[in-house]
């Protein structure tokens, strides 16, 4: 039961110029591409080849002697996720239930935007910065390398990856400037209402 790389949302050169089509195709065709056929590899004539892929990056995490699992399994995961939490008609800011909670939980949107930007800048190294809802509660975290908010206990609504790959071509080493204009006008709202919504 291979893991399938779902198709991208849109076409290669839909999020230009905030991510060039250049970006994409090393992103999406090649660095998750290749974590999607190292874990289909790894997992094929074991047990968890039988299991879902979040089943799998549970039973794995923390274990050193399943850490190529973990983390190509994980990056496979997060990827997938990340395509979804860009659009072509994504930033500005959110409406309904989500963007009321946002306020509630952060105090403002501006203020919610400030702790994704800093949790983005923050983080040392390769990583993600997410919003999550956990345990009801609407929280920014950070996480290094291919590490997913799944394995806490908490439901992913947005992701933006900081991996150098993400946006070095477009954006050098200015990540913040990539997570900004992430923010303002990439950032799909739709995904994280709907995933919101299925974590109530
Ligand atoms: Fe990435």
């Amino acid at each position: 039961m291979a893991y399938q790389q779902p198709s991208l949302p849109y076409a290669d050169t839909a999020l230009e110029p905030h991510i060039s089509a250049k970006t994409i195709g090393f992103h999406y065709g090649k660095h998750h591409a290749a974590y999607v056929n190292n874990y289909n590899n790894l997992v094929a004539g074991t047990p968890f080849d039988s299991q879902s892929i979040e089943d799998v990056i549970a039973a794995t995490v923390n274990d050193p002697a399943k850490i190529g699992i973990f983390n190509n399994g994980a990056q496979a995961w997060n990827h997938t996720f990340y395509w979804n939490c860009l659009s072509p008609n994504g930033g500005g800011k959110p409406s309904g239930e989500l963007a009321a909670k946002i306020d509630e939980d952060f105090g403002s949107f501006d203020k919610f935007a400030e702790e994704l930007k800093a949790a983005a800048a923050t983080q040392f190294g390769s990583g993600w910065a997410w919003l999550v809802s956990d345990n009801g509660t609407l929280k920014v975290v950070k996480t290094g390398n291919a590490q997913t908010p799944l394995t806490a206990g908490q439901t992913p609504l947005l992701c933006v990856d900081v991996w150098e790959h993400a946006y070095y071509l477009d954006y050098q080493n200015r990540r913040p400037d990539y997570v900004a204009t992430t923010i303002e006008h990439l950032l799909n709202w739709e995904f994280a209402e709907a995933n919101y919504q299925a974590a109530k």
